[in-house]
């Protein structure tokens, strides 16, 4: 499927460049795109990255505060290596996936997990522009992160938090049953399954 995008010069009311993105992989998992909307009713648009994503990832990078970075990288990058915005678009949507918040053209958040340390247990890792933290964004991404890993048959997670990051210890505290806690060097590592949807609304 392609999304033509047609852009108006805003005077001569001609058109002036359209572009074309390019078309998604094959596998592409069309099922898991829908209309989200978070606590102040902002609403996105949720679906599995796509390789053309990777100028936004760039730009989502260069949007985060460098507390932001240093939580989800754990080291103070003012830029990442080429190799990694790459690596970060193309995934199997398997063993790799990850999905993006979209508003307004741009990336507002990722979650994605990666094979993890034991087969059948998935790394998982989101960030959230600054802008959008604490509206409920981080908790929609996770979600439907898990969902998405749940129907592919994943139901072991674990995450490497640092200690001090309430938001990522609430979110996981909130839809997770903690399996293992690890502390090494300021850095939790969090194993976890899913807790059952009752569980949840009662917490
Ligand atoms: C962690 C992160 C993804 C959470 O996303 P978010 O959109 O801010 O999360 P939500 O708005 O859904 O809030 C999640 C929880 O944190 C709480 N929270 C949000 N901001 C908070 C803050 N500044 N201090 C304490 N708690 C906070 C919320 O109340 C919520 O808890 P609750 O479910 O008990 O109400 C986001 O803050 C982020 O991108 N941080 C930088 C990268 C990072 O830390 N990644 C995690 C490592 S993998």
């Amino acid at each position: 499927m392609f999304t033509l995008r047609v852009l108006l010069h805003p005077e001569k009311r001609t058109i002036v460049r359209t572009v074309d993105r390019a078309p998604a992989p094959p596998d592409y998992p069309w099922a898991l795109a829908r209309q989200v909307a978070v606590a102040d009713g902002a609403t996105l648009r949720l679906r599995a990255i796509r390789p053309d994503d990777q100028p936004r990832l760039t730009e989502l990078f260069h949007r985060l505060s460098p507390r932001s970075v240093y939580q989800r990288f754990f080291r103070a990058y003012d830029r990442l290596p080429d190799e990694w915005y790459h690596r970060f678009a193309h995934v199997d949507y398997r063993a790799r996936l990850a999905l993006v918040a979209e508003d307004a053209g741009a990336l507002r958040g990722v979650a994605r997990w990666e094979p993890g340390p034991a087969a059948g247990v998935a790394e998982i890792a989101i960030v959230v522009e600054d802008a959008w933290q604490g509206r409920g964004l981080g908790g929609v991404l996770l979600d439907a992160l898990l969902t998405a890993a749940e129907a592919r048959g994943i139901r072991r997670f674990t995450a490497d938090v640092l200690a001090d990051n309430r938001p990522m210890l609430r979110l996981i505290a909130r839809v997770g049953h903690v399996l293992h806690r690890e502390l090494e060097a300021g850095v939790l590592t969090i194993d976890f399954a899913r807790r059952a949807l009752d569980h949840r609304r009662l917490a």
